[in-house]
């Protein structure tokens, strides 16, 4: 079985999957994660939209130490945070599509799904570039929750129940292979979202999309010259939060991103309840020899099928209500030591 994990409808090899972002906006970039041994490789999104292709232009990409410095272009470290602008493949619907069926062949062939993905903009188009998708990839993931939504129009962040619920059920009509959700971390109620999701048709839920970020220099500007979207290991249980949440509240398959550089971190993600885990920045950082290991490690880990592991950590997860009174730590403000008795 070996890490063998079953999301939605599609099976994968392993749980380790490649999220969507440049790094799989080729056919070369497809075959390079198929070929480093992800479970699943999630191809950079498309829309319908020319301002989302045009956003591509003014991509831009920071990489932050863990005590807030911008690294020099070109000496990222492990660990380190990504702020970035970005915007979709800058290829016409028909040429996406033969690159989209190459990759997805290439995987086929050893065992690992290619995922096609449609950042939304209008839900109708997205529904018609679904539809096409379906005829070249085993499933198509829906992002619903990019950051970038808050600063341009030419994608968007739903964050409210009903819009949630409809523009799935428009896009569910169309495609008829698995359908994946990708949800934004930044709403009031993630779980709401992740339920009407669900309800809406969708096969599985990933949680969660990364959050906006600003980075001043206090030089009188800002890391990018302007807002961004975040990732950084610090991400991680925010976004375990919402993975953990989810799977104690609904009956359905989640898809952990937003936060997983190490082993630990992508078990961490199954034990909150994810069947499958998206990495992109530790990709970016350290090169498809960190898909590997990753790979690896978690299979070494697991043993046999990740179904077992998955949701392990809420069994003994208690409400704040259940939790029975602990004794202050020495340490804390309110204790002898601080108060001076
Ligand atoms: C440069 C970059 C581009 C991305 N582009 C997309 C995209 O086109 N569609 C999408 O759904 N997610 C996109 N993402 C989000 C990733 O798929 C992933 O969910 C996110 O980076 C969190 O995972 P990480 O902490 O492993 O980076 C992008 C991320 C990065 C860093």
């Amino acid at each position: 079985m070996d890490g063998r994990t079953e999301v939605g409808g599609l099976v994968t090899a392993n749980p380790v999957w490649v999220g969507s972002s440049e790094l799989t906006m080729t056919r070369e970039g497809l075959i390079a994660c198929v070929d480093a041994g992800a479970g699943a490789v999630v191809a950079k999104s498309v829309n319908e939209s020319a301002a989302a292709r045009r956003q591509l232009d003014i991509a831009d990409y920071a990489f932050v130490s863990g005590d807030g410095r911008v690294r020099p272009a070109g000496s990222a470290r492990p660990g380190d945070g990504l702020l970035n602008r970005s915007g979709l493949a800058q290829v016409d619907l028909d040429d996406w599509l033969d690159i989209l069926a190459a990759g997805a062949g290439h995987g086929a062939a050893r065992g690992c799904p290619v995922i096609g993905s449609i950042t939304l903009a209008d839900a109708g188009a997205a529904a018609r570039i679904g539809r096409a998708m379906a005829e070249v990839v085993p499933a198509v993931e829906l992002n619903i929750g990019a950051p970038h939504g808050r600063e341009a129009s030419a994608v968007r962040q739903l964050t409210e129940v009903d819009a949630v619920h409809d523009a799935v059920r428009t896009v569910r009509a169309a495609v008829d292979v698995p359908l994946f959700v990708k949800l934004p971390g930044q709403a009031s109620d993630v779980v709401a979202l992740a339920r009407a999701a669900r309800s809406a048709g969708a096969d599985a839920v990933g949680l969660v999309g990364r959050y906006p970020g600003f980075l001043p220099d206090l030089e009188g500007g800002a890391a990018l010259g302007s807002w961004g979207a975040w990732s950084s290991p610090g991400c991680l249980p925010m976004s375990l939060y919402w993975v953990g949440k989810t799977y104690a509240a609904l009956d359905v398959p989640l898809i952990g991103t937003n936060g997983a550089r190490t082993v630990t971190d992508v078990l961490r993600f199954l034990a909150a309840g994810a069947r499958a885990v998206e990495v992109v920045t530790a990709l970016w950082i350290g090169g498809p020899a960190v898909l590997t290991g990753l790979v690896a490690g978690v299979r070494a880990y697991l043993g046999g099928g990740a179904e077992e592991f998955v949701g392990s950590a809420l069994a003994r997860t208690r409400s704040y209500a259940d939790v029975p009174p602990v004794r202050p730590p020495a340490w804390l403000p309110y204790t002898a030591r601080w108060s001076g008795r």
